[in-house]
């Protein structure tokens, strides 16, 4: 990265001192994760956000909606900065509210949103989560679906799952037991989810039709490729994936699992990682010893993720060293209290 640029932001980040907490997602570009006080899954992040009272600024290098549960976790005095505000995420644009009360209205007017808990990814927008809050649902997080599915069936007997239907039917599948006759797709584009009055009441998990499109992309044949070019290679997958894809990997997890894993690796191990390619870059160069390599070949970059770079990040950081907050992420107080409801909810799972 341009050295320049580097000596600027090195000097912002000195200048604003403990002021100033920057927070960087795995997926986010060298130039920036070096700048990164705490590095982290989602999951980690929104705990780190919430950890952080004395900071007054929360940079938060990565994509819009972690900015916004960063700034529902935290303090009112505190104030979120989200260097480039182009970092959106597809998946959470393809829950809106007024779809998922649509939604949800099909399901009363059929007698069973009563016994249906809304859980959402933490990929979803502030409105969505509100919603779910507002319904007696959760969040989760691709580190924590199973306790939080565990949870909400506790609850009902049925689970609105938003808005990524991978990450849904991976968790309910592979590692709760149920079938893949249980769970039905709800297309928001289509009357009634393109679904019967019985399948909505028959299903166990109704799984909204959403999805990554970075992780969308690995495919079954990307995983017999790689295992035909290397032999004994370890398949290891993030949940966003496909159903195929994960059940031909040896192995699924959140973005801190995939990080773990290949820390425990013994050297001399091959491994195909199917997830964003700036971590697997990462990993690759931490572990020369190893073999690391992407799960497909052409590169598959998560583009909103990497609108974060480093001539952003020293805009927001000399900003603030101006005195002036620019980029400030801000959810609206109602919207802002049931969404805290449903992420307090996730952050008190067990376990
Ligand atoms: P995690 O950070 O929960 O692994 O999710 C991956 C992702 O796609 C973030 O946008
Ligand atoms: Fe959204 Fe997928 Fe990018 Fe994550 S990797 S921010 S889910 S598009």
């Amino acid at each position: 990265s341009d050295p320049d640029l580097v000596a600027r932001a090195a000097a912002a980040k000195a200048a604003l001192g403990t002021k100033v907490f920057v927070l960087g997602h795995h997926y986010q570009r060298d130039e920036v994760i070096q700048f990164a006080d705490v590095t982290g899954d989602s999951f980690k992040l929104a705990r780190e956000a919430a950890a952080r009272p004395d900071a007054e600024y929360i940079v938060f290098c990565g994509v819009h909606f972690m900015a916004e549960s960063a700034d529902i976790l935290t303090s009112d005095a505190q104030k979120v900065i989200l260097p480039d505000l182009a970092a959106g995420c597809s998946m959470a644009d393809m829950a809106v509210l007024s779809q998922v009360e649509t939604a949800w209205d099909v399901l009363t007017e059929l007698g069973v949103a009563a016994d249906t808990v809304p859980v959402t990814y933490m990929n979803s927008s502030a409105d969505i989560k509100g919603f779910v809050g507002r319904n007696g649902g959760v969040v989760c997080t691709s580190s924590n679906a199973k306790r939080a599915l565990d949870w909400a069936f506790e609850q009902g007997s049925k689970v609105l799952f938003l808005p990524d239907q991978h990450l849904g039917r991976n968790t309910a599948v592979l590692e709760m037991g149920f079938s893949l006759d249980d769970c039905v797709l709800y297309d928001p584009h289509k009357p009634n989810g393109g679904l019967t009055a019985e399948q909505l009441r028959d299903a166990k998990m109704i799984l909204w039709r959403g999805h990554c499109s970075v992780h969308g992309r690995f495919t079954l044949d990307s995983v017999n490729d790689v295992r035909e070019r290397v032999p004994g290679v370890n398949v290891l997958v993030h949940p966003e994936c496909r159903h195929e894809v994960v059940t031909a990997a040896d192995q699924v997890g959140s973005t801190e699992y995939i990080i773990k894993t290949i820390e425990a690796a013994p050297a001399g191990s091959a491994w195909a990682v199917g997830t964003e390619l700036n971590l697997v870059r990462r990993l690759a160069l931490a572990h020369p010893d190893k073999q690391i390599m992407f799960l497909d070949k052409a590169v598959c970059y998560c583009s909103t993720m990497n609108r974060i770079d480093l001539p952003h990040l020293v805009w927001a950081l000399e900003e603030l060293v101006a005195g002036r907050v620019v980029n400030q992420i801000t959810v609206d107080p109602d919207t802002a209290h049931h969404a805290r409801v449903a992420l307090d909810q996730m952050l008190a799972l067990p376990g």
